[in-house]
């Protein structure tokens, strides 16, 4: 047991994917794993594991923002020796490049959040994904069949949803920066931390430069289609 995710040892598989929201953990389970089980509902925060094409797999929530991500984080690599995380979750379009639905698969992360800075002095880490799960995800979301474009990018995790200086992402999106989220760049470093793969893959879900917004319906079909690529991927590695 650990403090947050109260599943006894070698309840939690080696791949864990990863949504912000606990009740999308227990849709995926639903959907998608063969004999899903939940393993700890502690805070509401929803944990199952199941199969997938003869595969364990675990779907654990983990909440909005990097420091509620980085405690499930922490404990999935610490605790419960988790190989592979993939976070799949939503993002707010920052540039007309990237449409309502699309799919980013995030190859690294910019973020304003003092986590990183504290934990490298002030320096400037770059935070990116695990090769390997990032070639396995292009290469299973050219090969399945997609309602959605997918774009390989920049995600940048913010520290504020609502933000108080917006005028600050310019320069981000200037330089690549395709959307905006608020887990990634601290998934990225815990992983590199622990020596395990991470990546993400983030539906666009709102457009911060449009102000389009998703239906439920159409949220339910692209989600779909990443957490397919998602499995594809965590499975190949
Ligand atoms: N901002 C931050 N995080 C998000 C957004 C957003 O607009 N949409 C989905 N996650």
């Amino acid at each position: 047991m650990s403090t947050h995710i109260a599943a006894a040892p070698g309840r939690i598989a080696p791949i864990v994917l990863f949504p912000g929201d606990p009740r999308r953990a227990q849709w995926i389970a639903e959907n998608f794993l063969d004999d899903a089980e939940c393993y700890s509902e502690v805070r509401g925060m929803l944990g199952f594991t199941g199969t997938w094409n003869g595969h364990r797999v675990s779907v654990q929530g983990s909440g909005m923002g990097q420091p509620s991500m980085s405690i499930y984080a922490n404990e999935l690599f610490q605790e419960y020796d988790v190989q592979t995380i993939v976070r799949v979750g939503s993002c707010g379009a920052l540039t007309e490049k990237v449409g309502m639905r699309d799919i980013i698969i995030a190859n690294g992360a910019c973020t304003d959040s003092g986590i990183n800075r504290l934990r490298f002095h002030g320096m400037d880490y770059a935070p990116v994904a695990d090769f390997p799960l990032l070639r396995a995800a292009v290469e299973a979301s050219e090969r399945i069949p997609l309602s959605s474009a997918v774009h390989v990018g920049l995600l940048f995790s913010g520290d504020q949803f609502y933000n108080t200086r917006p005028e600050l992402t310019e320069p981000l999106v200037a330089h690549g920066a395709l959307a905006v989220e608020m887990e990634t760049s601290a998934l990225y470093t815990l992983a590199a931390f622990h020596g395990r793969r991470a990546l993400s893959i983030c539906t666009v879900s709102d457009h911060l430069v449009t102000h389009e917004e998703t239906t439920a319906l159409e949220r339910e079909q692209t989600f779909g289609d990443m957490i397919r690529i998602a499995l594809e991927a965590a499975t190949a590695v």
